[in-house]
Formats: structure tokens, sequence, C-alpha cells
């Protein structure tokens, strides 16, 4: 993807003394007290900070922080906690600025904080005026918002039409080339992983990668819905029966490229859903009426990770099984194990994801582990994303 990089305009000693406006997604998730209890988005976004500082130029950042009402500024919106945390971090005073669409006070060698973007009216809607605003307050737009690059609004997208310069910063740079080695040119074979509770949230997902993809590895609810559509029986798992056809469809069109959706050929199944429910293990087959699938079976877990451990690429969304209960998620461990140990290039996104990653200490051993959540599911359902879209037209002129 040919998009202006950041790290390329520095080398270039095109940011000394440049007024630098960073897009980056700060939007962490904070408790009922407002403290961050997840902080990767706002360590992620440090290097592309720390770049432009020490370039020399004079840093605005700013990001969203949940959804607020445009026009109605509320304390439970400030950037404040996390300005806190960049400053843990990084180890200075970061100020937060509000009320900056007019101008900001920022000279080279500072770093400020400007306040929640969205309160701006005219965000969402991607304002011309409000994005023409924003562009005139800098020379260079760095966009590094990787978790909000689905959105067009006028801090992701009009200001990187109107900016005298628009390119990626770091931490987007690394998620265009993780997602281009994964999925535009992928060593083979290439293995999808896409599991969670519905056929329906990820049906488009499934489609998109089943005309790319060498296996498509269905976990969850979602593979109910597949073991249905292969004539097994389900008991009282959670499917969603009005998409068998589709599910039928997802398989035969893998089949008539030579590809393959594998179906679990043995499954855990409880006859409650608790945590403390018994587990025991059937051959697919044998699933009874008041049967729960709660996790695949050891036979297929371990089939899937011999394919996972002979991939070139494996792509992961999702667990296969409910991993919160410890009965039912040695299906979801074997598969994070399988991907630590394969020598593919992995690519793992979506909060369920990222929490089984941590689950089993396996940060390192993943080869890409992106910063998107609704972003990383636009990019596997083949969607373009709007900052890929509009940073690659700004880079050609
Ligand atoms: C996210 O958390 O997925 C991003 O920050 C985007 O947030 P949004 O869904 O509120 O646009």
């Amino acid at each position: 993807m040919n998009v202006l990089r950041f790290q390329d305009l520095i080398a270039q000693g095109k940011a000394a003394g440049q007024r630098v406006f960073i897009r980056a997604d700060l939007n962490v998730p904070l408790d009922d007290a407002g403290k961050i209890t997840e902080d990767t988005r706002i360590r992620a976004s440090i290097p592309c900070i720390e770049m432009a500082l020490q370039a020399g130029a004079a840093v605005m950042v700013t990001s969203h922080l949940g959804r607020p009402t445009e026009g109605e500024f509320k304390p439970e919106d400030s950037l404040a906690p996390v300005a806190k945390r960049l400053g843990e971090l990084m180890g200075r005073e970061v100020p937060v600025v509000a009320n900056w669409i007019d101008g900001v006070d920022v000279r080279p060698g500072q770093f400020v904080l400007l306040e929640n973007c969205r309160v701006n009216k005219g965000e969402k809607k991607n304002s011309e005026e409000l994005a023409k605003k924003m562009a005139a307050l800098c020379d260079i737009f760095v966009h590094d918002a990787f978790g909000t690059a689905h959105r067009a609004e006028a801090s992701t997208y009009g200001i990187a039409q109107f900016a005298k310069i628009a390119c990626a910063g770091p931490l987007l740079a690394a998620e265009i080339d993780a997602i281009t080695k994964a999925l535009a040119n992928p060593k083979r074979p290439l293995v999808a992983i896409v599991a969670g509770s519905k056929v329906s949230t990820k049906l488009t997902i499934l489609q998109s990668l089943a005309k790319n993809v060498d296996q498509l590895i269905v976990g969850g609810g979602i593979a109910n819905t597949f073991m249905l559509a292969a004539g097994l029986q389900i008991g009282k798992s959670l499917a969603e029966a009005d998409l068998i056809a589709d599910a039928k469809a997802v398989i035969e069109a893998m089949k008539a490229r030579g590809a393959a959706v594998p179906i679990p050929v043995d499954v855990v199944t409880a006859k409650t859903f608790a945590a403390d429910a018994i587990a025991t293990v059937k051959a697919a087959t044998e699933v009874e009426a008041d049967d729960m699938i709660l996790d695949i079976g050891p036979k297929s877990a371990a089939q899937l990770a011999t394919q996972l451990k002979a991939a070139g690429t494996i792509v992961w969304n999702g667990q296969v099984g409910v991993f919160e209960f410890d009965a039912f998620a040695h299906g979801t461990e074997t598969i994070a194990r399988a991907i630590a140990n394969s020598q593919a290039f992995s690519i793992a996104g979506g909060g369920d994801t990222l929490a089984a990653i941590a689950k089993y200490g396996i940060e390192r051993d993943v080869g890409y582990i992106s910063t998107g959540g609704g972003a990383f599911l636009e990019v596997l359902e083949g969607k373009t994303l709007p900052a890929f879209e509009i940073l690659q037209r700004r880079a050609q002129g």
C-alpha cells in the first residue's frame, strides 16, 4: 500500500520545527471511577509522539474517548486520565488543551494533548469546516489511529484531505504492513480462525475470507451453525438456524477452490452453561438433545494444531470455546499454543483474541497483534478502510 510514512518524512528532515498533528487512538477502557483498566493503545501510541518530539516538531496529539455528545463536553469525556498515564509512561508533564479548534499554542520540542476530539461539533459527520480548521493547525497531519481507521470523521479523514501533508504514523504503518503480509501477499497455506458466538456478526468476514484462505477454521457458536450445515446434531447449543444456508454456501465456496472448513470431529459438552458444569468429551456425532457444546474436543484441537503448525500465514480472530471457564478452555489454549509454536507469520486481532493471548502469555510469539477492534474486523471483511483510502490518495499527490 503506497502511503506517505512519517518515519520517511523525519528521515528527510522534513519534520524539524514543523507543527505536527497526530491523530492517535487513545480510546481505552475506564472503570466507573474513571481509572484506565487497560493501556495497550496508550503504549502503542507513544513511539509516534517520541519520534515527532525527537525530530524537533511542535507536537499536538488528539483522540476520541468513548462516544460523547458533540458540543456537550462533560468531565467524564476528558482525556485527563489518558494524559496522566501518558505522562507516567513518558516521564514528562502532558498538558491537556481544551477548546483548541481555533488555535493551539505549542512550540518545537513541546507536546500537548488536545481534548477529546469527538466533543467538537461536526466531528462524526466529517464536517468540512471543522476538518479545514484542524488542518490549518498543522504543517503535517499524522494518522496513527488504526483503531479508528474504519471511521471517516473530521479528525481522521477530513483533516487528511486538507492538511498540507498527510501521512501514516508508525503504528498505522505497522498495521498496514502486517495486514498486507497476511492478506494481500500471504505465504501459503493461509489459515484463518474466525470464532465467536454468532455467524450473523461475522458472516461478511467468513464470505470474504472464503475467497482467499486455504483453511477456514470456525469456532464457538459459529462452529455450531457450521456443524448443523454439515448435518450434525448440536443439542441445545447456541446456533443460528436461519444462517445454515449461508454456512453451507461458505463451505461450498471453499470446496470449489480446493480449500476447506474443518468441522469438529469431537466436542466438549455440558448440560448447563456454568464454570463448574461437568465437561464431557464426545464424538461430534454423539451430541445429545440436552447437550451444549462449549468447546472443541482434543482430537479436533490436535488436528487444527497440526494444520496451524504447517501454515505459512495465520489470521486469528476469536476463541473456539468458552475459554473463561477452565474446563472449556483447552481448545482455545491448544490453538493459541499452536500459533505460538508455528513458523507461520501470524496476525491476531479483536477483543476476545487479545484476552486469550494475554491469558496464555504468548504475546511475543504472535507475529503481529492488532490494536484495532472494529477496524481489524472490517479489514477481514475485505473493506478498504477510509484511512487507507485517503492516505493512498494523498500519496499520489
Ligand atoms: C474502538 O474502540 O474500536 C475505536 O476506538 C473506535 O471507537 P468507535 O467505535 O467509538 O468509533
